[in-house]
């Protein structure tokens, strides 16, 4: 219920302001007194990586655009699930959110390339990737759909969880794990040896509880962060995906900044996302051991049969494209 106060007010604030956007931004860029507070869709809790980093980049915004810019940040999908938040910051109802790739897959489906099993070494390798540029041109090509992808955080490796360990692929069979709602997600599972079924995160608990799954996919701090260990307390290191975490921003309030304060949010961002992987190391850290004084097993794998049986799946999603072909190429490249 609360949500849902919350958005319709949002919402009717986006229709009686969304006209005079431009001129509040006018006013506060001559006078440097108007600040305007950029409201920012989280689907995770206040002691999240993302959000810390979010926060501290909203300081040094506020800081150095004398003003001009805040954030206001909705944690734990107060304005919906991912995919909701994603269509309020097309409409520009909100500015930005923080979104998992397969969100913008359904958007343009090249995106599935930098959401493939194994395609990240590790989390060095996913940070030089995400500093680098090569994934600039995919990032410009949701402009169309009015928001623009302006950079990714790192959410760590996801590895598979339910009531045992699943040490090798016939260990999956007839175990349905749940996975983020795309294609590729699903067939990843699928081809991993088990049953990849779609749905939101805030289901899997009820989901696994219930029996209509066997377990979920996810990083140890979502694990611990929704207490995933409570239901299905068998955490193996497959560590298969390193999924993206996209920063989404309305497309007109981002391109409508002045040049000056555009590039102090670009910089900024950067090394926002180059914190964020810091932070996110320490809070695997701190995650594990929660997770273990709550009964948690945390299992080791041989991860290359798994990297085998993705084999297919990497192939085809490599191939969907020209951009799809030149960024896994990239890609690997920049592989340690
Ligand atoms: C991770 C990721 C989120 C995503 C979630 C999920 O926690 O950071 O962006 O929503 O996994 O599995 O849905």
């Amino acid at each position: 219920m609360k949500k849902i106060l919350v958005l319709g007010s949002l919402i009717l604030m986006g229709m009686f302001t969304g006209c005079s956007d431009d001129k509040k931004e006018e006013k506060s860029e001559t006078a440097k007194v108007k600040t305007q507070v950029l409201k920012v869709a989280f689907n995770q809790s206040e002691k999240h990586p993302q959000y810390k980093a979010l926060e501290e980049f909203s300081k040094e915004l506020e800081t150095q655009t004398n003003g001009a810019y805040k954030l206001e940040i909705s944690p734990n999908e107060l304005l919906g699930d991912q995919r909701a938040t994603a269509e309020l910051v097309q409409n520009g109802v909100i500015q930005m959110s923080i979104v998992g790739n397969p969100v913008v897959e359904s958007f343009n489906k090249d995106f599935a390339v930098i959401g493939l099993p194994y395609l990240y070494d590790s989390l060095e390798h996913q940070k030089k990737v995400f500093l680098s540029d090569v994934l600039d041109p995919l990032f410009k090509s949701t402009t169309s759909s009015g928001f623009e992808v302006i950079g990714a955080f790192t959410a760590g490796a996801r590895c598979l969880y339910t009531n045992k360990p699943m040490t090798q692929p016939s260990d999956l069979k007839g175990y349905k794990f749940r996975v983020m709602q795309s294609d590729t997600m699903k067939k990843m599972v699928d081809y991993m040896g088990g049953v990849g079924t779609p749905m939101g995160q805030g289901e899997v608990y009820t989901a696994v509880q219930q029996g209509v799954i066997e377990g979920g996919e996810n990083n140890e701090v979502t694990y611990v962060d929704l207490k995933h260990y409570e239901i299905a307390p068998y955490f193996s290191y497959t560590n298969h995906l390193m999924v993206p975490d996209l920063i989404i921003v309305n497309e007109k309030f981002y391109n409508g900044m002045t040049p000056e304060n555009k590039k102090i949010f670009d910089d900024l961002m950067k090394k926002t996302i180059e914190k964020e992987f810091e932070v996110w190391s320490e809070n695997v850290e701190i995650a594990k051991k929660i997770a273990i004084e709550n009964g948690a097993q945390f299992i080791e794998v041989d991860i290359k049969p798994f990297q085998e049986r993705v084999k297919p799946l990497q192939d085809e999603v490599a191939n969907i494209s020209d951009m799809t072909k030149k960024i896994y190429t990239d890609v690997r490249a920049l592989a340690n």
